[in-house]
């Protein structure tokens, strides 16, 4: 049964990570997407992607916070309980905040609220060799792990900016004794982030775990794209490695001035949106039936609800 298969009597199965490692072993690329919340997740579901991250890009594209330093554990588990329940089959990565994971204790604890509260199958962690003994320990106590290297956004402010990551000779060595690090610690699959495309296929190659790429060419053994991004939800600015699969922004912008002129104009709702009662019904409610009229048809009270009739 391939991992995106429904079992008998036609019972999903959601994806585990000896799926992702089957997947990867009969030589499929991983197709993997962010979600963050219900309907971007069933979405993604619906449509066979079979890993999705609760990515802390979260803080970004959706809560408005300027980098992913700003994001709590209670906000990424708040968002990964709509995106489990928005999910069947995909298994659901959530994505460990900056310093949750600073220490073992620290981070069993922080993935212990992911998979519990939040229903995730698995976490994320940024870093390499500094990470791996957090990875080890969380796999150790049965926490499956995703890895992350390159360009890891909760370094932000000690890296300066967004660029690319592993150009130079030491810089390229450095991260490749990270993948294999974090692979050695038991991590399930590791993100390759902004890595030159040549550096993140060699990587690709040494490692048997699958390696997840974003800006980070075609060699990787998946790919991971934000929901946003894909869909052209982000209205700010569109990474250089990022596909517009649609251009949702603008149909969603036209859509709103639509709506609003309809508004304006009286035009919405119409005659399909609207429901109506039994004008009988109102007469009565409103004292102007039969009942409420003199003999010569005026009506009594002169026309005001009656005190006495039961609304
Ligand atoms: O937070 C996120 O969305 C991520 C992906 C870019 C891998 O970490």
């Amino acid at each position: 049964m391939s991992a995106t298969e429904t079992a008998g009597a036609g019972r999903v199965v959601r994806v585990t990570v000896a799926d992702i490692a089957r997947l990867h072993a009969d030589g499929h690329r991983i197709p993997t997407v962010t979600a963050y919340d219900y309907p971007s997740a069933r979405l993604a579901d619906e449509a066979g992607i079979p890993l999705i991250l609760v990515g802390d890009s979260l803080a970004q594209v959706v809560l408005g916070y300027e980098t992913t330093v700003r994001i709590s554990l209670d906000e990424m588990v708040h968002h990964t309980r709509a995106v489990v329940r928005g999910t069947r089959r995909a298994l659901v990565v959530g994505d460990m905040p900056f310093l949750t994971y600073a220490r073992s204790d620290d981070a069993l604890a922080a993935a212990g609220r992911f998979l519990r509260e939040g229903g995730a199958q698995a976490v994320k962690v940024e870093g390499g060799r500094r990470t791996a003994p957090v990875v080890e320990a969380l796999v150790r106590n049965g926490i499956p792990v995703m890895g992350h290297i390159g360009l890891t956004p909760q370094a932000i402010n000690a890296i300066g900016k967004v660029r690319v990551q592993g150009k130079t000779k030491d810089q390229a060595r450095t991260l490749m004794a990270d993948a294999l690090a974090i692979a050695e610690a038991g991590a399930f699959a590791i993100v390759l982030e902004l890595i030159p495309e040549q550096l993140a296929a060699a990587i690709t190659e040494r490692l048997r775990i699958p390696t997840i790429g974003i800006g980070s060419g075609p060699g990787c053994s998946g790919q991971i794209q934000l929901f946003t991004d894909l869909l052209g939800l982000t209205i700010d600015h569109l990474p250089r490695h990022s596909r517009q699969y649609l251009r949702l922004h603008e149909s969603i912008a036209e859509a709103l001035r639509a709506y609003a002129a309809d508004v304006e104009a009286g035009a919405f709702p119409g005659d399909a949106e609207t429901v109506r009662m039994d004008d009988a019904v109102l007469a009565d409610v409103l004292g102007r039936s039969a009942l409420d009229r003199a003999a010569d048809g005026t009506l009594v009270d002169g026309g005001l609800i009656p005190l006495d009739r039961d609304l």
